[in-house]
């Protein structure tokens, strides 16, 4: 199977991009991370906001042979009331959560079908779930992401070609670095494995979704209990 891995320079996409890379071909992509070199991946830098940019790296990354696998790790937070915010940074938002997905999905759902083969996981949130003062942009674009995953799911099942999202608690990698430690010990608190969660886990629950034929549509929720 081919791994593309959209965000592969942020904590998450990194950390499965290096693992996932021992045993398949990974094509990731970054935006204004550089990566370092003599990676055991390949990176392609793509503004996930810009189709040229998505079409050309499916279009390297990918041939119509292929047995192809996403996985989507791009992600932005604004974090603000909705009462201040500002128009153009909450659109930005929606623009990396939710509308590069369709970037990518026009350019590789073609291929999937084509090949009548494929596996897409959406890295959603435990967010949009509990209701987070200041995330309004960030949940309403993860929450999104579960209607668009049934309804590309029912488009595509007959093709093989399945697509489900993982709702992530708080993890202890990526965009969590940003919290401020006061803040990030109420978040523990509130985890009833009062603990943040380890990649190794976001990384076997992908690799469950890519290896079950069946298994479409669904979100699972991987937090700690936290809902
Ligand atoms: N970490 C957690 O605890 C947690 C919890 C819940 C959900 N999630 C979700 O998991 C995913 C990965 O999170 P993370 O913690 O790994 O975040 P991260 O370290 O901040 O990484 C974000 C990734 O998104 C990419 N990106 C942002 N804007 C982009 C754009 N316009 N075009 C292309 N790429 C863009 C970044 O690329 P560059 O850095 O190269 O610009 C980076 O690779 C996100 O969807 C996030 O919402 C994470």
């Amino acid at each position: 199977m081919k791994i593309l891995i959209a965000g592969a320079s942020g904590g998450i996409g990194k950390y499965l991009a290096e693992r996932m890379s021992a045993e398949h071909e990974v094509f990731g992509s970054y935006n204004s991370r550089q990566p370092d070199i003599g990676l055991s991946y390949n990176m392609t830098k793509v503004d996930i906001g810009c189709e040229p940019e998505v079409q050309n790296w499916i279009d390297q990354a990918c041939s119509a042979e292929d047995e192809l696998a996403l996985i989507y790790c791009v992600g932005v937070n604004y974090n603000c009331m909705m009462h201040k915010s500002d128009a153009g940074l909450w659109q930005e938002v929606i623009e990396s959560n939710l509308i590069g997905v369709q970037h990518v999905l026009r350019q590789i759902l073609p291929l999937m079908r084509g090949k009548k083969f494929g596996r897409i996981v959406l890295l959603s949130s435990v967010v949009p779930q509990i209701g987070v003062p200041g995330t309004s942009a960030y949940a309403a674009s993860k929450a999104a992401l579960w209607g668009l995953s049934k309804a590309v799911a029912s488009e595509n099942a007959r093709y093989g070609i399945t697509i489900n999202s993982i709702n992530l608690g708080y993890f202890d990698i990526g965009m969590i670095k940003d919290v401020p430690s006061e803040v990030l010990e109420q978040i523990v608190s509130s985890i009833p494995m009062a603990r943040l969660g380890d990649p190794d886990d976001i990384l076997k629950t992908v690799e469950y979704l890519l290896s079950s034929d069946y298994l479409t549509g669904s979100q699972i929720d991987l937090n700690g209990g936290l809902f």
